[in-house]
């Protein structure tokens, strides 16, 4: 099976070895991906192979990524793939985010069930596989905090260096305890992660390191199976919307790539509507999506959310994201802080979970209804990017009162539960509980 780089620049499509290191076309300047000119399957036949490898446990096939490798083919061999059985991760029927959103349904396929606790592990998997194949020996990224864990703990079991750039004081504890667990060497520098992303790409020539953020185009690959998988799950019934949180665009750009090749290799007859929802404060594809035709991102300076995983500004795959979300007729919209942290809430009390980033999926989809944007009646899956447990900070604030937003502005707590204190006495507990 024959894969090529190439220039993501309707004007340019430059094409590429597979094996260059490139993120940026060396022409135009233009996005990359990874393309597959001659590649064609039988549907049924593919859907059927990727059903019955659930029953094998070969590693390959327990996979929720290398499961799908045919959508995938970007590795002539397959034996240096390292996998921590990323992927696998459920769909959660949610009735009561349902009726908080004004959705008859709503199904969230929740990414924090993977092996680092986000969707990052989808991608890296791959971005560490082709790392191998390349020969290469240190890799790095810049990261709000979840790209970091999954680079960390991937290079770590694949015996490569991985060396981490995050914003200083800016990630949750619980991301930034991961990287140094999974033994990433680790650097908090103090700027945001738009200027870390341009300090660290001179580095990755200089000191010669292999960069795994979501410009990597393998990144991208990895992060496909998450929408064929959910596809796989619902036996190829194509929901109305999928709505995902929207920061440096990279799952964006690989849901909307997913869709297209699906729809081109026949696996699906329809393209689902992609609703990307950003945070008030960090929402310059929101500022993008409504602005004139032709018009080019407008970076956001000083971002700000205490959503802290997708508090980019300037986020590098803008075009191909927004090429995804008008071929899927989709939409972008943004939520303020107090939305964010309520939908959170509603969302732990469907015994489900996440963190606050994934919460702007359901304050998103409540947003739509309101504005009659999104029907009622309507098939929508959500996709929950991160783990209720990578930022509990966030959590015991919101629900003691004491959650405030980065300007300073008081978060209500309107679904607050808060903890009580109580003596060592049966009969005051007895009589606090009847
Ligand atoms: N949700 C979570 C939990 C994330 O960690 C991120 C991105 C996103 C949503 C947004 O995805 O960037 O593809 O649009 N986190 C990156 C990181 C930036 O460094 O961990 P995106």
């Amino acid at each position: 099976m024959p894969a090529e780089l190439i220039c993501f620049s309707p004007g340019c499509r430059a094409r590429f070895a597979i094996t260059d290191v490139l993120y940026n076309c060396p022409r135009c300047g233009g996005l990359i991906e990874a393309s597959y000119p001659d590649w064609s399957y039988e549907p049924a036949a593919l859907k059927k192979l990727w059903r019955e490898r659930r029953m094998s446990n070969l590693p390959l096939d327990a996979s929720g990524v290398w499961r799908y490798r045919e959508i995938i083919p970007f590795l002539a061999e397959s034996d240096r793939v390292v996998s921590l059985r990323e992927g696998n991760t459920p769909l959660l029927d949610a009735p009561r985010a349902a009726a908080y959103a004004g959705l008859d349904r709503l199904t969230f396929k929740h990414q924090g069930f993977n092996p680092t606790g986000s969707f990052k592990d989808n991608g890296m998997t791959c971005g560490a596989a082709q790392a191998l194949r390349l020969g290469m020996k240190r890799v790095a990224c810049v990261s709000t905090g979840n790209t970091s864990a999954s680079m960390a703990a991937y290079a770590s079991a694949a015996g490569l260096d991985p060396i981490v750039f995050i914003p200083h004081g800016n990630i949750s504890y619980g991301k930034l305890a991961q990287a140094l667990d999974y033994g990433a060497r680790t650097l908090q520098v103090e700027a945001n992660f738009d200027q870390i992303l341009a300090l660290v790409r001179t580095l990755a020539d200089r000191i010669g390191i292999y960069l795994l953020n979501s410009i990597n185009p393998f990144r991208i690959e990895g992060q496909k199976t998450i929408v064929v998988e959910m596809m796989d799950q619902r036996d190829w019934r194509v929901p109305d919307w999928i709505v995902l949180p929207g920061g440096a665009l990279g799952n964006t750009s690989a849901f909307g790539k997913a869709l297209r090749e699906m729809r081109a290799l026949g696996l699906i007859d329809r393209t689902p509507r992609l609703a990307v929802i950003q945070a008030e404060g960090s929402a310059p594809f929101y500022d993008l999506a409504h602005a004139p035709e032709g018009a080019s991102l407008r970076a956001v300076e000083n971002p700000e959310t205490l959503a802290t995983a997708i508090r980019i500004g300037d986020p590098v795959s803008w075009p191909k994201a927004l090429y995804e979300v008008r071929c899927s007729n989709g939409l972008v919209e943004k939520v303020s802080e107090q939305e964010i942290a309520d939908a959170k809430a509603q969302i732990g009390r469907c015994g489900i979970g996440s963190e606050p980033a994934s919460a702007a999926t359901l304050a998103g989809i409540r947003k739509l209804r309101a504005a009659g944007l999104m029907r009622g009646d309507e098939d929508v899956v959500a996709v929950l990017t991160g783990n209720l447990l990578k930022d509990p900070d966030y959590i015991y604030r919101y629900h003691t009162g004491q959650l405030t937003t980065p300007s300073g502005t008081k978060i209500v707590s309107t679904f607050a539960n808060q903890p009580t204190v109580v003596p060592n006495d049966p009969d005051r507990i007895a009589d606090l509980l009847s």
